[in-house]
């Protein structure tokens, strides 16, 4: 994974493979406490203990027939946010949902950068249209007390009616709307 919005991507995914129909995600960049945090909570089916410990054990997944992991996209994360002085939190309840906490120190020389955290938001949305999602960016710099934007799709879709999500204006709309989110809190990194 060459950077953080692929890894978020890979957290979305999971909580789609469990059936999640809300999936909320919160960054949060930090520059006054020095950390970039993610936390994504979802209402799929969600892990019992023994689901949980596979899931963040590298070598196995509870996928059918495979006992040595191929997607490791939750070792990895954690144990990038591990090299950079950072956790990964799991928390998850059977039949109600998935939290995952992940920290980074922001300025950590190995953290990896954001990426395009803006693609990651817009593939989400428009690619699974019957899914609602809030992402939520929250910066704190020491110019700019704190920054907020937060797109909420199930607001969006009241608002459409009968558009889909995916309708191509809607799609232009949604990607001029988040840019211009990314802007406001300063969440690109240069
Ligand atoms: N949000 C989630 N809800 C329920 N189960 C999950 C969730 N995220 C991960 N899991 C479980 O943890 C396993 C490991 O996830 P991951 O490391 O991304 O690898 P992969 O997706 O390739 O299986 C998944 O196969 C799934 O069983
Ligand atoms: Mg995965």
């Amino acid at each position: 994974m060459q950077d953080l919005s692929l890894h978020l991507m890979d957290i979305i995914e999971n909580s789609i493979t469990a059936e999640a129909t809300f999936i909320d995600v919160v960054i949060e960049r930090n520059e006054v406490d020095n950390y970039l945090k993610f936390i994504i909570t979802d209402n799929g089916y969600g892990m019992d203990a023994k689901d949980i410990d596979k899931a963040v054990n590298p070598f196995y997944t509870s996928k059918a027939q495979r006992k040595i992991k191929v997607g490791l996209g939750i070792p990895l994360f954690k144990q990038n946010a591990e090299f950079c002085n950072g956790f990964f939190i799991l928390e998850s309840k059977k039949n109600i949902g998935t939290k995952i906490t992940v920290q980074f120190e922001l300025n950590n020389i190995d953290r990896m950068p954001l990426g395009n955290i803006g693609d990651t938001m817009l593939t989400s949305i428009i690619g699974h249209p019957n899914v609602n999602f809030r992402f939520e960016l929250i910066c704190k710099n020491k110019n700019v007390k704190m920054s907020k934007f937060v797109v909420n799709t199930e607001e969006i879709k009241n608002e459409l009616g009968d558009v889909p999500i995916n309708y191509p204006d809607v799609v232009q709309y949604l990607d001029e709307l988040i840019n211009e989110g990314i802007k406001k809190t300063y969440m690109e990194e240069h």
